[in-house]
């Protein structure tokens, strides 16, 4: 056979077989075997120096027609192979608009938030609106300006954590701090709750925690009285706890009011005749209050002949386990969603 005889039938192969393939691996491999640099082609064109000048000529010149003809079937199939692997990944990839999404499981309120929007829409009711203060303060705000100078007992009860900026500088105790800052800012009459984070110095137990949240509240007006505190808690209990429940203010002692009571209130639970939550004792002790000392007043500028107030501070945790009945406070810092799904 000559070779261009072979030349022609090898073209009339790789074309068969060309058109033939169907998938972009094999259609390379068979391009390598024909038209390749050790491919089929160069193997005859090896016999090529045997021929006389111008028979080598036209065998050469066929030789690269048929490489053209190789490599334009090559590229015709590779462009219908690529087309149609492009339109099955298309027509995999199409995304269904129909199916339903993966939802975003919405969360819901913290059980500590949720008690203190309830007792500031309480507050709201009667008249008072929210002042907010630093959680990091100096000691004047969280205990010199509110009656509590340097050695007074009162201090060790609220031992919390200082910094090394300045001796004086620490993390709040109490957010009595706020009463002073508004009292210093504004001018009466006053009427304010502020809510806050505060911390203090403390084991880790059921019922104390290092870090935990209180309600500050303070008024300011001309001739407050005892009776109006009063009204003023005891409306507020009713409205928490959702009934009427009898309370009793048991005289106690806090630097910044003179006079200071406790608050206790019946019961929620047991209404008075001893249960689990009161331990018995029919009452539940809630929070501090008492009419504003006129040496605050003083310190903060108020003229205390001319102005009176009072003031009380509650514990936003403990308010939360008595209406929720929650026995440990720890469950409201950890985080189960076992926990916070009750709520
Ligand atoms: N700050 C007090 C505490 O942390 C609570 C308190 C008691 C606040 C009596 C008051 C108050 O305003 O009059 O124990």
């Amino acid at each position: 056979m000559t070779l261009e005889q072979q030349l022609r039938d090898l073209a009339q192969e790789a074309v068969r077989d060309i058109a033939a393939n169907e998938n972009l691996e094999s259609l390379e491999e068979l391009r390598l075997k024909f038209i390749g640099r050790n491919g089929a082609i160069t193997t005859i064109l090896r016999g090529l120096g045997q021929l006389a000048g111008d028979e080598r000529k036209r065998v050469g010149q066929v030789a690269n027609e048929v490489k053209d003809e190789i490599q334009s079937a090559h590229d015709q199939r590779k462009r219908s192979l690529d087309e149609a692997a492009l339109t099955a990944r298309l027509s995999l990839e199409k995304i269904d608009v129909t199916l339903p999404g993966t939802r975003l499981e919405l969360g819901h309120i913290h059980p500590l938030t949720q008690v203190t929007e309830e007792i500031i829409s309480i507050f709201y009711g009667m008249g008072f609106t929210v002042a907010d203060g630093p959680e990091v303060e100096t000691d004047f705000y969280n205990f010199d300006a509110l009656n509590t100078p340097q050695d007074h007992p009162a201090r060790d009860e609220q031992d919390t954590f200082y910094t090394n900026v300045r001796p004086d500088v620490l993390l709040r105790s109490q957010t009595s701090t706020v009463q002073v800052r508004v009292m210093a800012n504004s001018k009466p009459p006053l009427r304010v709750i502020s809510p806050g984070r505060v911390y203090r110095n403390e084991e880790i137990n059921a019922r104390k925690f290092p870090l935990f949240h209180q309600v500050e509240g303070l008024l300011v007006d001309k001739d407050v009285t005892f009776g109006q505190l009063k009204g003023t808690l005891n409306a507020f209990i009713r409205e928490l706890f959702g009934k009427p429940l009898k309370t009793r203010f048991r005289p106690d002692f806090f630097p910044f009011t003179e006079p200071s009571a406790e608050l206790d209130s019946q019961c929620p639970f047991c209404e008075g005749s001893g249960c689990r939550t009161c331990g018995g004792r029919g009452w539940l002790e809630l929070l501090g209050c008492g009419m504003v000392d006129p040496n605050v007043l003083t310190g903060a500028g108020i003229d205390p002949e001319e102005w009176s107030g009072f003031a009380f501070g509650m514990g936003i945790e403990r308010l939360a386990m008595l209406k929720f009945g929650i026995n440990d406070i720890r469950h409201f810092y950890n985080n189960d969603l076992r926990f916070l799904r009750q709520f």
